[in-house]
């Protein structure tokens, strides 16, 4: 990989291995949530978006491919701080209140990862790489839509929680 940039396609692969190394860590974070989940709902909602998560990280390769490079990996360590955060705070935390940590744990990665994703979107588009633009939004897509559902459960979690 680079050691200094000076082109924006070596900055776009750059940042795009963060990507892929967000994803990875994600996915990892995503396990982790599910186990320490109470409820079977949550556990489902992080089950699923491991699945897409996985399908993340093929569309990121194939972006690599379509570039003509092979797919690296950069250093993530926002993501790895966001996993930390949070399996601190579970360590922390009743049961009875714990999906309400698992819950946002998980929208704060999907706001990085919709965050990661915009700022590629608009290199991707800038370069004229249209196809690697349509993989990155099929990602930003699952994001959003993942944030979104993430945001109802937090809700209902809040709302379920015993009274003060
Ligand atoms: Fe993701
Ligand atoms: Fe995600």
């Amino acid at each position: 990989m680079f050691e200094h940039f000076d082109k924006p396609q070596e900055l776009f692969e750059y940042k795009l291995g963060t990507a892929l190394t967000m994803e990875h860590d994600s996915l990892n974070a995503l396990r982790e949530l599910e186990m320490a989940s109470q409820s079977e709902e949550v556990r489902n909602l992080f089950a699923h978006h491991q699945g897409e998560t996985k399908q993340q990280i093929a569309n990121l390769e194939q972006a690599f491919q379509l570039l003509g490079v092979e797919p690296d990996q950069s250093p993530s360590p926002t993501t790895k701080g966001l996993m930390k955060e949070g399996a601190a705070l579970v360590a922390k935390t009743d049961k009875s209140l714990v999906d309400s940590v698992t819950l946002s744990a998980a929208l704060e990665n999907e706001h990085y990862e919709i965050a990661a994703y915009q700022s590629l979107i608009i290199s991707a588009e800038a370069m004229g790489a249209t196809q690697v633009c349509d993989l990155l939004k099929q990602n930003l897509d699952q994001e959003m839509h993942t944030s979104e559902e993430l945001n109802q459960a937090a809700r209902m979690a809040a709302h379920a929680m015993p009274a003060a």
